[in-house]
């Protein structure tokens, strides 16, 4: 496996597959990997001639008060990780070369992003969009591989792609979970014992919501009361949001239906946490 840190290496490695007839797919990512993140790279070596992993922490997709500095990182471990899944390529450009002295333009999609984690994070999809933006460029991507564990982030960047006619494919993949069902997340390893029984209650609300509406509660406010009571039970928690929301537009829902997405971000103390799932549908829970 090949590891480049430089956007014009990187560019010429993605000329020459793209002239030998191969497809390239593309897994954006920030590293530290788990198995959400490797589960993504074995999707790609499937469906991709060539497989380049971005491993970038960008920074201009963390607010002033979040977690940029700390957030966790273990290079050489990433990089035999990808291996073993038959990645081709480790990107891992510096902040430097990404936004030199002088960077002035961000892609902005506009209404997807007022809900949800756009709403509680202001700014923070201008950040993934505009990264996206240059590694889709720079790698040359006919493909590119996103969890559904961040389904705004997803349905932003097909938004993006649609908008501003990218040539690239985008693939959601299911999210990976815990065997106890908590999302696999880097953020995770900042959990203690206590923290980490505490986040399984994101889990349970979804699960207790699907059971809820199946047999016949579907207003929206009741469902969300349930939640909130759920998880204020427990010590150290605080919701940034409980939303039902259509699964294409993203808009706040009254009545749950067939495509109604319950999404959740809840802080267990210092640790923010997200979770979501189709409420109603049969593989709501992946
Ligand atoms: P990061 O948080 O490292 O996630 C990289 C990819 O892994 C994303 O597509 C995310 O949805 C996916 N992922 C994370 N946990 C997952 C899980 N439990 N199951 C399935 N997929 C999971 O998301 C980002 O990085 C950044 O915003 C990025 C897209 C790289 C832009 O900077």
């Amino acid at each position: 496996m090949r590891i480049i840190h430089s956007l014009t290496e990187m560019s010429s490695w993605s000329n020459d597959q793209a002239a030998s007839g191969f497809t390239i797919g593309l897994v954006p990512t920030m590293g530290f990997f788990h198995e959400g993140h490797l589960s993504l790279m074995r999707a790609a070596v499937d469906m991709a001639d060539k497989v380049v992993v971005s491993l970038f922490v960008n920074p201009i997709q963390f607010g002033p008060n979040e977690d940029l500095e700390t957030y966790p990182r273990n290079f050489d471990q990433d990089c035999k990780l990808a291996d073993h899944q038959g990645v081709d390529v480790i990107f891992a450009p510096h902040a430097n070369e990404m936004y030199p002295d002088g960077f002035q333009t961000a892609v902005s999609v506009e209404s997807i992003t007022k809900y949800l984690c756009g709403a509680s994070r202001p700014g923070h999809f201008d950040g993934v969009a505009t990264v996206l933006t240059k590694l889709f460029h720079v790698t040359r991507a006919d493909k590119a591989v996103f969890g559904e564990k961040d389904y705004q982030q997803l349905a932003v960047i097909r938004r993006m792609v649609t908008d501003l006619n990218f040539d690239v494919e985008i693939l959601g993949h299911p999210i990976v979970r815990e065997e106890d069902g908590l999302a696999l997340s880097s953020r995770n390893c900042y959990l203690d014992k206590n923290e980490r029984a505490t986040a399984l209650c994101l889990y349970e609300s979804l699960v207790m919501t699907r059971r809820d509406a199946a047999s016949g509660v579907l207003d929206a406010s009741e469902l969300s009361l349930r939640i909130r009571e759920h998880i204020l039970s427990f010590s150290g928690t605080g919701i940034d949001y409980v939303s039902f929301v259509d699964q294409d537009t993203l808009e706040p829902v009254d009545i749950v239906d067939g495509k109604t997405l319950l999404a959740l971000a809840v802080r267990v103390n210092n640790v923010r946490l997200i979770d979501n799932c189709l409420i109603l549908a049969e593989q709501g829970i992946s």
